[in-house]
């Protein structure tokens, strides 16, 4: 089974309408209304749809947010059963104080094929295309994955580059690749963007490793599924409410290493449009009466991996 055509065409015009929905927020240093100006677009949008959905990763869980929560249903009942992995925003701060590389994502799988993930962080390792599962692996200190991969690619270490975020929780991670002189590209938000850096030479980045949030982890491993990349990841749970929680939503190993073909599975759809222009994808921009918008997709079945470009009217 695969997911209708028609679904991608739908889910770029949300994001799209998301994205543009930031516009008036760019710059004005409240991440708050513009995360609520996405979700409100997103939410409307999606209900309109012929699917009977639900929300696997979302806005948090329903007693910290009103809109897109976890389990939230999604859709008029009239379609198949569809798992729906939501950011409105990702990257709030970077619309918050007009940077770069802000983005609105949605994936989709058919029921049941995308991990449905706490709010949580996640340890993580993305790399790609077509590097063999046995080069690099989560749990290998990092000196071997950049040596392995030295190896695979046939790649002088220091020109092996190594993108995470600027935290200061990778103090340690950051000083080791130091001693490595690999490249380092710290990003300062926006995960989900550093791991699709791997996807293409163009961008040049080998790995993206780290903590970071665990949502964005199962987003972008459908993107990076559908584009011959790989991902692994394990979830992140200090506090006994987290524990607890990941419980309930069926995790037993609290400490499993997930493979991209356990977080994703099936077809899949990922949509991914720009809100500020980044090193990805280009940000919404104002042309006189019209908004023009670049989005990037992948649709595994269809072997998609496209950017789509839409002007819609300023009303
Ligand atoms: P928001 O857009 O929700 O603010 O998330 C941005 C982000 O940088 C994610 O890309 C990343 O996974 C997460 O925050 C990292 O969390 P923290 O800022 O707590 O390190």
């Amino acid at each position: 089974m695969s997911l209708d055509k028609k679904l991608l065409e739908n889910l770029i015009d949300i994001t799209s309408k998301a994205a543009i929905s930031c516009y008036p927020h760019l710059g004005k240093k409240n991440k708050i209304l513009a995360d609520k100006a996405a979700t409100d677009v997103m939410r409307y949008n999606l209900n309109k749809l012929d699917i009977d959905g639900e929300v696997v990763i979302g806005e948090g869980e329903l007693d910290e947010a009103p809109m897109l929560y976890i389990g939230e249903k999604l859709g008029n009942n009239k379609g198949p059963k569809i798992d729906i992995a939501v950011d409105p925003v990702e990257g709030t701060n970077f619309v918050a104080k007009n940077l770069p590389g802000a983005i609105s994502v949605i994936a989709i799988s058919e029921k049941g094929n995308l991990f449905k993930a706490p709010e949580t962080y996640m340890n993580k390792i993305a790399f790609g295309p077509n590097i063999s599962k046995d080069v690099i692996d989560l749990d290998n200190p990092i000196e071997k994955n950049v040596k392995n991969l030295s190896d695979f690619k046939n790649k002088k270490i220091e020109d092996i580059s190594v993108c995470l975020l600027d935290r200061p929780r990778h103090k340690e991670i950051i000083q080791t690749l130091k001693k490595l002189k690999v490249k380092i590209k710290l990003i300062t938000d926006g995960d989900v963007t550093g791991a699709l850096l791997v996807t293409d030479k163009k961008y040049d980045v080998d790995i993206f490793l780290g903590i970071g949030g665990g949502p964005e982890g199962v987003i972008v491993a459908s993107a990076l599924d559908a584009m011959n990349c790989n991902f692994q990841g394990r979830f992140i749970f200090e506090k006994d409410d987290d524990k607890l929680r990941a419980k309930k939503m069926g995790i037993k190993d609290l400490h499993k290493k997930y493979e991209i073909e356990e977080i994703v599975k099936g077809d899949s759809i990922f949509c991914a449009t720009g809100i500020t222009s980044g090193d990805l994808i280009k940000g919404v921009k104002k042309d006189g009466n019209f908004f023009l918008t670049e989005t990037l997709i992948t649709h595994k079945y269809q072997k998609l991996v496209n950017k789509i470009h839409k002007k819609y009217p300023n009303k």
